[in-house]
C-alpha cells in the first residue's frame, strides 16, 4: 500500500507534497514524511501518525524550503509504524532520498550484502536497502544506477528518488505498484493515484511496469529498463476534483453511500440499448459467448463478495458453471485449466496485488480475462484482455460502498448478456429484468432515506461484542458483505453464515441478547430462513431481519424488520446492502471511530 508523491517546479514543493499526500492518505496513514531539496541540502521531516501531525510540524510545509521534493504516506509492512521507519529513506551521507510503495521481497539478502560492504541501516524497512543500493551503484549517472538497482531487487515498487548531485531532476520508476505522472503549468508531479495531482493538472501519464521517469521542471522523459527512451501519450482525466472531496458530508463513506444511485445508473445506462443488453467492451460475439464452458470469478474482500452473488445469478440465469475464488488462493492453487474458460477479475482499485497476480496466472494459462474495474487505466484494467468499467467515480473511504454496488450491476449486466446470447432467458424475461434494473437507483435512494431509523437502532449496539449475519443463497452472499462492512469499521467481531449451517456448530455461540442479522429476500428460501431465525430466537438472539415488502409474518419472529421494495430476485443484494452499509456506518460513527480510515487497513492493497 502506501502513497507516494513528488514535485519539481517553480513553487515551494513541501505544501504541494502535503496536499498530494492528503489525497492519498486512504492508501495508508500510520506515518508520513517528505524530503525537499533546496539546491544545497536535502531536508526531511517525518512523523508517526496521521498526515496532519507532519503538516503541523512543518506549518503546512512552509518551513521546508526548496522546489523539488518527494513525499510518502505509509501503511507499515516491514517495521512497525515509527518516525524511524517512516519514509523517505536515505543513503548514509543523505545525498539520495527515496520514497517507496510496494515490497522488496529479497531485501533480507540484499541488506546482509550491503551490511557486509559496510552500510549501516537506520530503519527496519525493506525500502532502506534501495537507498543504499542506489548509493552503491551511483557513479554519476542516475538512470544507469536506477536500472542496476531494478536488476537487483525482487518484488513490487513505485519509487520517487532525488539525488543531491542532480539538483534539477526528479526520478521515478515502477514495477507492480501504481505510478502516474502529471504535467502541469507549475511543474511536474508524480503520484500513486490521480487525485493527488488533479488540483494542478488533468494531463496524466500512466507509467507501465519497468518504466523509468526522469523529469525536470519543464520536461518529462520516459525510459525502459535498457535505458532506451520511450514515447508516451498523456491521458486526459475527465472527472472532477470535487468527486474526490467530501462535499459537506461528515465522512467519505456516507457521501459515497449517497452517490450509489448515480453510480448505479451510470453503470447501467450505457449498456442498455433499445431494451437489450449491449456490452461492447466485452469484445466477444454471441457465438464466442456460447462457446464459454466455465467462468472463474476472482477477487478480494468485498469485490469477492460480489462474485459470490454473481455465481447465483450467472448459474441461475445463464446456466453456466461459475467457480468463485479468492485471488490470494487462486494464484497458488494450480486450478485445472480447460479450454473455453473465461476469468473475470473484479477490483475497485485495479491495483490489488493478489487480483493482479491471479489475472497474470490465468492469462499465462491461456485463459481469456475480463476485468471489472473502477479505476480507469489501473494495472488490472490495462492487463486484462477486456475491461468493463464500473462508473462509480473515485472511492476514498476504505470501506467500499458505491464500488461494491456498481460491481453487482456489472455482474447482472454480464449475466443477462450471457443469458441473451445463450438463449437461456427469453426476450420477455430480459425486458422485465431491464425494467427492474432501471428502478434500482430510485429504490436505493428510498432505502437511504431510512438512515435515521437505522442510526437509532445502531446506537443500541455500540457495546455489542459479536454479531452473526445469516442468509441462504443470494442472502448468504449479502450477509458476507454486511458482516465485513460492520467488522472493518466498527471493530465488532462479526461472522456471516449460510443460515442452514449455523446448527452445525456456531449456534452454540448464540446466547441471550446476541444480535443476529437475518436476510430473507429469496422467496423460494424464505420459509427455510424463517425456521433458522426461529432457531436463534429460541436461544435468546435479538433478530434484525431484512426482507421484501409484504413478508409481514416475519414480525412474529424477528424483533426489528427492514423491508425492501420489490425487485427481480436476482437483484435483491443491491437493495439489501443499503441498510447493512448504514448499520455498519452508524455503529462506527456512534463509537467515535474514524469511519473512513479504520485501523490497520488501507484502501488499496498492493501487497500480498
Ligand atoms: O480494490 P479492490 O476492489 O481490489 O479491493 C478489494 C478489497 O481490498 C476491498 O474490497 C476491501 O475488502 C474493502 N475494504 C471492503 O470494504
Amino acid at each position: 500500500m502506501c502513497g507516494i508523491v513528488g514535485y519539481i517546479g517553480e513553487k515551494q514543493a513541501a505544501p504541494i507534497l502535503l496536499e498530494g499526500l492528503e489525497k492519498l492518505e486512504y492508501r495508508g496513514y500510520d506515518s508520513a514524511g517528505i524530503a525537499v531539496f533546496d539546491g544545497t541540502e536535502i531536508h526531511a521531516k517525518k512523523s508517526m501518525g496521521r498526515l496532519k501531525i507532519l503538516s503541523e510540524l512543518t506549518h503546512g510545509g512552509e518551513t521546508l524550503p526548496g522546489t523539488t521534493g518527494i513525499g510518502h504516506t505509509r501503511w507499515a509492512t516491514h517495521g512497525a509504524p515509527s518516525d524511524m521507519n517512516a519514509h523517505p529513506h536515505f543513503n548514509q551521507d543523505k545525498t539520495i532520498a527515496v520514497v517507496h510503495n510496494g515490497i522488496i521481497e529479497n531485501y533480507m539478502k540484499l541488506k546482509k550484502k550491503m551490511q557486509d560492504k559496510g552500510y549501516t541501516f537506520k530503519s527496519e524497512t525493506d525500502t532502506e536497502v534501495i537507498a543504499h543500493l542506489l548509493d552503491y551503484y551511483y557513479k554519476g549517472d542516475a538512470l544507469e544506477t536506477i536500472t542496476k538497482v531494478m536488476h537487483r531487487v525482487e518484488g513490487s515498487y513505485a519509487l520517487g528518488i532525488i539525488f543531491k548531485s542532480e539538483p534539477d531532476k526528479l526520478y521515478a520508476v515502477r514495477k507492480d505498484s501504481p505510478l502516474i505522472v502529471g504535467k502541469s503549468n507549475i511543474g511536474n508531479l508524480i503520484a500513486s493515484d490521480v487525485p493527488a495531482v488533479l488540483k494542478y493538472t488533468r494531463d496524466v501519464y500512466f507509467i507501465e511496469n519497468e518504466e523509468i521517469v526522469c523529469m525536470t521542471k519543464d520536461d518529462i522523459q520516459f525510459y525502459n529498463i535498457d535505458e532506451e527512451e520511450l514515447e508516451k501519450q498523456p491521458a486526459t482525466i475527465e472527472w472532477d476534483i470535487d468527486a474526490a472531496e467530501k462535499g459537506g458530508y461528515e465522512y467519505f463513506m456516507l457521501k459515497e453511500m449517497y452517490e450509489q444511485p448515480q453510480a448505479v445508473s451510470d453503470t447501467i445506462n450505457p449498456r442498455i440499448k433499445e431494451g437489450k443488453i449491449v456490452i461492447d467492451e466485452l469484445g466477444m460475439s454471441d457465438e464466442e459467448i456460447r462457446q464459454i464452458r466455465k467462468i472463474y470469478m476472482i477477487a478480494c474482500g468485498s469485490a469477492y463478495h460480489t462474485c459470490v452473488s454473481a455465481k447465483y445469478v450467472f448459474e441461475g440465469l445463464a446456466r453456466i458453471p461459475v467457480e468463485v475464488d479468492l485471488a490470494s488462493e487462486f494464484r497458488y492453487r494450480h486450478p485445472i485449466y480447460e479450454e473455453n474458460t473465461l476469468a473475470i477479475i473484479v477490483s475497485q482499485s485495479g491495483e490489488t496485488a493478489d487480483s493482479l497476480a491471479a489475472l497474470r496466472e490465468a492469462k499465462e494459462h491461456g485463459v481469456r480475462v475480463l476485468g471489472i474495474v473502477n479505476v480507469v487505466g489501473s494495472s488490472i484494467a490495462r492487463e486484462a484482455d477486456n475491461v468493463m468499467y464500473t462508473w462509480a467515480g473515485p472511492e476514498i473511504a476504505v470501506a467500499t460502498t458505491k464500488a461494491y454496488s456498481t460491481q453487482l450491476i456489472a455482474h447482472y449486466l454480464l449475466a443477462m448478456k450471457f443469458a441473451q446470447a445463450r438463449g437461456t432467458a427469453d426476450e420477455k424475461t430480459i425486458t422485465e429484468m431491464v425494467k427492474d434494473l432501471k428502478k434500482l437507483p430510485g429504490q436505493i435512494e428510498m432505502l437511504l432515506e431510512n438512515k435515521k431509523k437505522i442510526q437509532k437502532f445502531a446506537n443500541r449496539y455500540l457495546a455489542t461484542e459479536h454479531v452473526f449475519f445469516l442468509g441462504r443463497g443470494l442472502d448468504y452472499a449479502i450477509s458476507l458483505e454486511g458482516s465485513l462492512k460492520l467488522k472493518e469499521i466498527s471493530y465488532i467481531h462479526s461472522e456471516a453464515y449460510a443460515a442452514g449451517e449455523l446448527k452445525h456448530g456456531t449456534i452454540s455461540l448464540i446466547e441471550e441478547g446476541t444480535l443476529v442479522v437475518a436476510v430473507a429476500t429469496q422467496e423460494e428460501l424464505y420459509k427455510k430462513t424463517l425456521s433458522n431465525i426461529q432457531e436463534v430466537k429460541t436461544r435468546g438472539a435479538f433478530v434484525m431481519a431484512v426482507t421484501n415488502v409484504g413478508n409481514t409474518e416475519i414480525e412474529k419472529t424477528a424483533d426489528y424488520v427492514i423491508y425492501l421494495p420489490k425487485t427481480n430476485p436476482y437483484f435483491t443484494n443491491s437493495l439489501a446492502v443499503i441498510p447493512l452499509q448504514l448499520f455498519g456506518y452508524y455503529v462506527s460513527l456512534g463509537k467515535g471511530l474514524d469511519v473512513d480510515k479504520p485501523r490497520n487497513l488501507a484502501k488499496s492493497v498492493t501487497v500480498e
